[in-house]
């Protein structure tokens, strides 16, 4: 639980006292946690796999918000600003959660202000990383958008070796486009663009950044 930023201030009394109040759950890949919509009751923390956090819209297409992986926590809006759930939670892979219902973590927030604090700088950090998002749909092209959600999946995801940075995101080309917010063709073009330059290797559910300095002045 500590290797979660949200609990890593936490001494070892209350992380056993809110142990022992989670609940872990397991997910299959493709299976969905909830949907947007429904009725939000608990705060979710992922601990093993990652989830896709997605909205559709009225004509069925789909726009990921983001990608969680381990100590990421979610669930949390329908707590604090009380109302259904702002998007659908799907497991990308294989997931292990911890869960705690929204009651007992209000009443657990009171007694713990670090954890009241750490809570309200995550939603910061959200925050900013959303804006930038905007400012990106707004001002970048394809491409450079591309570029940022691959140095984005790198920075949390990556794992260096001789021959670059291997980026094992286990999404499929149309969830890298859902990320991006562009058609699976431009972003697709866009890969194929940065491929041919030597900047990466395309492989299946995975990427691996060779030039990882050009690639983070695109995205810029
Ligand atoms: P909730 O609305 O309870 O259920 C869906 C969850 O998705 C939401 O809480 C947040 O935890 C998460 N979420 C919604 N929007 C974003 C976003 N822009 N970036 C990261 N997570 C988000």
């Amino acid at each position: 639980l500590r290797q979660a930023p949200l609990f890593s201030g936490l001494d070892d009394e209350a992380a056993e006292s809110l142990g022992s109040k989670m609940t872990s759950g397991h997910l299959r890949r493709s299976e969905v946690l909830f949907h947007e919509g429904d009725e939000g009751d608990r705060l979710y923390i992922v601990t093993d796999g990652k989830i896709k956090l997605g909205r559709s819209s009225a004509d069925g297409r789909e726009n990921l918000l983001a990608i969680l992986g381990p100590g990421q926590m979610f669930g949390e809006l329908s707590l604090f600003d009380p109302g259904p759930r702002s998007a659908t939670a799907t497991a990308v892979t294989e997931c292990e959660l911890e869960s705690l219902g929204h009651d007992e973590l209000t009443k657990w927030l009171e007694e713990h202000p670090n954890v009241s604090r750490a809570l309200l700088g995550q939603l910061a950090s959200r925050l900013r990383r959303t804006n930038d998002v905007v400012a990106d749909l707004v001002f970048s092209d394809v491409p450079g958008r591309v570029a940022k959600a691959l140095m984005d999946l790198s920075n949390r995801f990556g794992r260096k070796a001789d021959d670059g940075i291997h980026v094992h995101h286990d999404l499929t080309q149309e969830e890298l486009a859902q990320l991006v917010g562009a058609s699976r063709e431009t972003v697709n073009k866009a890969l194929a663009d940065f491929a041919m330059r030597g900047w990466l290797r395309l492989e299946p559910r995975s990427v691996v950044i060779i030039e990882p300095d050009r690639l983070s002045k695109r995205a810029r």
